[in-house]
């Protein structure tokens, strides 16, 4: 039988332990939570806090300012945060909804880049709809708490509905993130604190509860960064691939083309590869076809560049082996 007093747990844990200071927790402005939830879907509490989501709201305070906007404003605000695709379907809801957020969750799981758990987080965090969420965190506590071995979507859906807290549904949804957070971790989860433990299933074997699953390991792909100057300017490209669309950057090339000098090497990790970039500066002619633009030094610090371009720039050898007018 499942215990009811489970959710009062809960809901009086968050009043004593919640994280109230998170900066979203402070307005019940949809557009505020709406952006934080987009931010927090593949980026850290902490480097959302104290880097990117107060410059934003600054630039951007509200959703109508992100649709009358560029693109290329708002992927300078999102510049270092990764997954760009975030930053171009918040552009793209701004002006579908013209700058106001439905109020329902089907109609904001309508909107490109909100799925069924963001559009409930927004409705239960900014209109108090009884509605539950399920993003990683919730899903781990719920195998545990439930004694599920593996993740199956509407199985945890189910269950996130059996746990929710309908009368508090703000507190219930809020406390699961700060639990998932801090008490039931994936490593070494602190079941002395926590306020499921008591009819917590998976307590005396958490750390089998999903099962863990061998992760692939991701491959590495080498490639060249190619340094294209001309007249004290650099040669980039506007990115349209998928992964870091509209981003500017230095053209990669697979094969080191011929008089090449190489600068060194940089490298980054995406979610499913690892780059490593060796910056060879070019002197061949044919490759200035391929670039979209030339930049100076003031120029490119007004661009949004991926973090691998940036790191590029960032190599000693560059300013040793380009001079850029500023
Ligand atoms: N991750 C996603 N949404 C969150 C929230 N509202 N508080 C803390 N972490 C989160």
């Amino acid at each position: 039988m499942f215990d009811l007093n489970v959710k009062e747990a809960i809901y009086t844990w968050y009043q004593k332990n919640g994280r109230h200071d998170l900066p979203w927790r402070q307005s019940d402005d949809a557009y505020k939570i709406y952006l934080s939830e987009i931010m927090l879907q593949q980026t850290q509490v902490k480097t959302v806090q104290e880097r990117f989501y107060f410059p934003f709201l600054e630039r951007f305070p509200t959703l109508q300012s992100v649709a009358e906007a560029p693109l290329d404003d708002i992927l300078k605000m999102w510049e270092g945060l990764g997954y760009y695709t975030r930053a171009k379907n918040l552009h793209h809801t701004a002006i579908t909804c013209e700058g106001v957020l439905p109020k329902t969750p089907e109609a904001l799981s309508g909107l490109k880049g909100i799925g069924k758990s963001t559009a409930n987080a927004i409705c239960a965090f900014a209109h108090h709809q009884a509605l539950p969420i399920l993003d990683a965190n919730v899903k781990r506590i719920l195998c545990r708490y439930f004694a599920l071995h593996v993740k199956i979507e509407n199985v945890l859906w189910e269950k996130a509905w059996e746990l929710l807290n309908e009368k508090h549904p703000y507190e219930h949804n809020q406390a699961m993130m700060d639990i998932g957070a801090t008490l039931c971790t994936p490593k070494n989860p602190n079941c002395l604190a926590c306020p499921l433990a008591f009819s917590c299933k998976g307590k005396s074997a958490p750390q089998n509860y999903p099962m863990p699953l061998k992760k692939a390991k991701i491959p590495t792909k080498k490639r060249f960064a190619l340094i294209i100057e001309k007249e004290g300017k650099l040669g980039l490209i506007q990115r349209t691939e998928r992964l870091l669309h509209g981003l500017w950057g230095f053209i990669q090339s697979e094969e080191c083309p011929k008089h090449a000098k190489s600068l060194g090497k940089v490298s980054h990790t995406y979610s499913h590869f690892k780059l490593e970039l060796e910056a060879i500066i070019i002197t061949c002619e044919d490759l200035h076809a391929k670039v979209d633009g030339y930049f100076t030094n003031e120029q490119i610090a007004k661009l949004a560049l991926s973090t691998v371009d940036k790191k590029i720039l960032a190599l000693p050898t560059m300013m040793r082996n380009v001079a850029l007018t500023s």
